[in-house]
């Protein structure tokens, strides 16, 4: 009697996982419209192709692994027994998924059952169409009003990779919605990095003045992360400093060098130092402390020791 309402892109989302479409809102998966347009303006941020969205892209082609250390920290601490715990009827919604970077990485590390169901969202359309493209469950929406998903449906929320993007006056409606998505006793983790690092001066000084966009966002501060869990009422709130490095292996020095350098360029887009390796390994050890070891195989590992700042806490 009653005609199927949802349109064809809702339908497929439904069949690609039944469990990720259980935390979306009946009433926007019949008519997302009415947030149509301020998407499309919104959307138009650097990770475009216009912007250096291919480039990131590229970057993860280059290397799926290469910051596996730091994704793998950040989902631990969605659950009491850290990564062990982490299952597939557990709802993961990240808010800043870009091409489903995280969900590709648990994926691969720790298999198709016991990697956490994804709901990956981003402002840029560009990067949903690519996550869709890979076969992932994906919407396009902004962190600061996930407007797809149902209040108290997700297991854990994560903003990470780019929280920076998200103005400082639109930070604290950010967390409100990671609070309200979220059920009760739910996790929220926030990372980003912090004002006066060496990775904040390294988009200051280095990105800003090599990359093909600008780069010039606020960072966060230790301080701003707990207010901001603080204001929107979150429990058992953390704030720590973790290593987020950039791993690679490679059989020769030279390899393994030359391997950083290209996925440094490609990830921040530093067109204007793409033909200077030596340059780009210079400023990675001036910066991070760039570490090159023989490992027991034989082979190399090239470490650049980036840092990050993350704040957790429970949906009371
Ligand atoms: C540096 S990329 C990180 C992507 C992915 N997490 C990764 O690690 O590869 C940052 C992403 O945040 C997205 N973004 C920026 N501002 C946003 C906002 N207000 N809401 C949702 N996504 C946003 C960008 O479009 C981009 O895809």
């Amino acid at each position: 009697m009653f005609p199927n309402r949802l349109n064809p892109d809702v339908v497929k989302l439904q069949k690609m996982n039944p469990l990720a479409f259980e935390a979306i809102e009946p009433r926007i998966a019949k008519d997302s419209s009415a947030y149509d347009t301020s998407l499309a303006n919104l959307s138009r941020n650097e990770f475009t192709s216009e912007g250096r969205g291919s480039d990131y892209l590229d970057s993860i082609q280059l290397s799926l692994l290469a910051r596996s250390e730091g994704v793998m920290e950040l989902l631990g601490k969605m659950h009491p027994d850290g990564c062990d715990g982490l299952c597939s009827s557990m709802i993961i919604c990240d808010l800043l998924a870009g091409d489903g970077y995280v969900n590709k990485v648990a994926h691969q590390i720790l298999g198709a059952t016991r990697c956490p169901t994804f709901i990956n969202s981003d402002i840029s359309q560009f990067m949903v169409d690519r996550c869709i493209r890979d076969g992932l469950f994906a919407i396009w929406q902004s962190a600061t009003d996930p407007f797809w998903i149902r209040d108290g449906s997700v297991d854990g929320v994560l903003m990470a990779y780019g929280t920076h993007h998200i103005p400082q006056a639109q930070r604290p409606a950010a967390v409100h919605a990671a609070a309200r998505i979220l059920r009760p006793g739910g996790v929220f983790v926030l990372h980003d990095f912090e004002e006066g690092s060496p990775t904040a001066r390294w988009f200051a000084e280095v990105v800003s003045t090599h990359s093909v966009t600008p780069h010039d966002y606020p960072h966060f501060t230790a301080g701003e992360v707990l207010d901001l869990f603080a204001a929107a009422r979150f429990d058992e709130v953390t704030v720590q400093r973790i290593t987020d490095p950039f791993v690679f292996y490679a059989e020769d020095e030279e390899s393994v060098l030359q391997s950083l350098a290209n996925y440094v360029v490609k990830m921040y887009g530093l067109e204007k130092l793409r033909a200077d390796t030596q340059r780009v390994l210079v400023l990675l050890d001036e910066y991070f402390g760039l570490a090159l070891t023989e490992t027991s195989r034989g082979g190399f590992e090239a470490r650049i020791a980036r840092n990050a700042l993350v704040g957790s806490g429970r949906r009371v």
